[in-house]
């Protein structure tokens, strides 16, 4: 059922096996070019790429102008740390905080030091500000979370295989079930609570969207209980869901606004936390900070990321794309398929078949007809490709799905 790999990919993975952590399950295709949409093997093959490093490439690979941006900073400076000013930073922070309209921004580097960072400033904030006693803060999380994989982040979490066998876990985290006002009513009335944080759209849990209503219903929760609203918008930020922000769906401003990912087109790790005076000035010289957080390269590059994003209209595509995606895959009317969900260009579909390893069939078939997308949680398929994505080209996927659909059905 599935095409043999060549031995050149066969050689990469070999030396990845020996010498690298087994950490990671790829699915075997080795790339090595990217441009746009497309993904390029080790072989000159092409294919579509329908993860976009877990919406990291919402641009499309290589984007002409962050890669300047990139190339000619690389050329000038690149690292000062923040033991000295650099000339690009002060720009970049009030670049960022007036595309997002927030008064401050914490810059870091990977997705789960933003989650880090804004979780110590909501801790910070509640003894500062809201009188929770020393070492008492809680923070709430929803089942089915993902926000990385350090001690903290696997400690809020309820997958088994991210926490299992790491323990002894980081104190003060509470769970409420996902999309559940009435939980999380019940929890927020605890006076110890600092924040809430939470997923806009649960993306490794499988693409899970909550009901309507319930971002702004958080809103006004948290700010009901005087509890932090931290939205984690590190995979549904950045117009992948078909708006800036997927918070923007329900004008449900957060607190604490995370991004990581896309904010560096995919040629680096660039995080940044921002939040209002309040809340970020909670946080005094030196507790807090990192090597590589807001440097110079990293600042230009995020300036070229924003500008691209807003330049080009991605989000107004993603909608625009993302409901053809949607109607297009309805319409196969598969009996693999029990459901397609999503918004915007984050959309999952999960695959009704008696074998459990189906959905990684089912990509190794997408991956033989020219298509890169990956199971996530066993039976789920994740299809988010760049926001770049023309409708010929959306037509031309779904119709490599159809194809792998009615191989997998035999
Ligand atoms: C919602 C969310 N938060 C945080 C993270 C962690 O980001 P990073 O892998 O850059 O640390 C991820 C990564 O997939 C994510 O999807």
């Amino acid at each position: 059922m599935f095409q043999e790999i060549s031995s050149l990919s066969a050689a990469y993975i070999h030396i990845e096996e020996q010498f690298g952590a087994h950490n990671y399950h790829p699915l075997p295709v080795v790339l090595e070019r990217g441009a746009g949409v497309y993904l390029y093997d080790v072989d000159g093959k092409q294919y579509y790429d329908f993860l976009s490093g877990y919406s990291a490439v919402n641009q499309g690979h290589c984007h002409p102008v962050i890669i300047k941006a990139l190339t000619d900073q690389a050329q000038k400076l690149t690292l000062t740390s923040r033991a000295f000013h650099n000339n690009l930073l002060g720009t970049y922070e009030q670049y960022i905080t007036n595309y997002f309209g927030y008064e401050k921004v914490l810059p870091m580097n990977t997705g789960v030091e933003g989650g880090e960072t804004a979780i110590k400033l909501a801790r910070k904030w509640a003894y500062m500000h809201k009188g929770v006693p020393e070492n008492k803060a809680k923070i709430i999380f929803a089942e089915g979370n993902f926000w990385g994989r350090t001690l903290a982040a696997i400690s809020s979490s309820t997958d088994p295989s991210s926490y299992r066998g790491f323990g002894p876990y980081m104190p003060g985290f509470e769970l409420v079930p996902y999309n559940d006002l009435i939980a999380l009513e019940k929890q927020l009335q605890d006076a110890n609570v600092a924040a809430f944080m939470v997923e806009p759209i649960q993306g490794e849990a499988g693409v899970v969207v909550p009901d309507d209503g319930y971002l702004s219903a958080v809103r006004r929760l948290c700010t009901k209980y005087n509890v932090l609203f931290i939205a984690d918008e590190i995979q549904t930020g950045l117009c992948r869901t078909g708006k800036l922000l997927a918070c923007d769906y329900e004008d449900a401003r957060p607190d604490i606004l995370i991004l990581g990912k896309a904010l560096s087109g995919g040629t680096m790790p660039i995080a940044a936390v921002l939040a209002d005076d309040e809340v970020m000035l909670c946080i005094k010289p030196g507790e807090h900070g990192s090597t590589y957080g807001g440097n110079p390269l990293a600042c230009a590059v995020a300036m070229a990321a924003l500008q691209v994003l807003k330049d080009e209209e991605m989000a107004e595509n993603a909608t625009k794309m993302g409901e053809l995606l949607r109607s297009e895959l309805t319409k196969l009317n598969s009996p693999l398929i029990s459901t397609i969900r999503g918004k915007g260009l984050l959309n999952a579909i999960v695959i009704n078949h008696e074998n459990p390893e189906a959905a990684w069939d089912l990509c190794l078939i997408l991956r033989d007809n020219g298509l890169l997308a990956k199971p996530t949680h066993g039976d789920k398929i994740r299809f988010a490709p760049p926001l770049t994505i023309t409708s010929d080209q959306i037509l031309e996927c779904v119709g490599i799905i159809q194809k792998s659909l009615q191989i997998l059905q035999g």
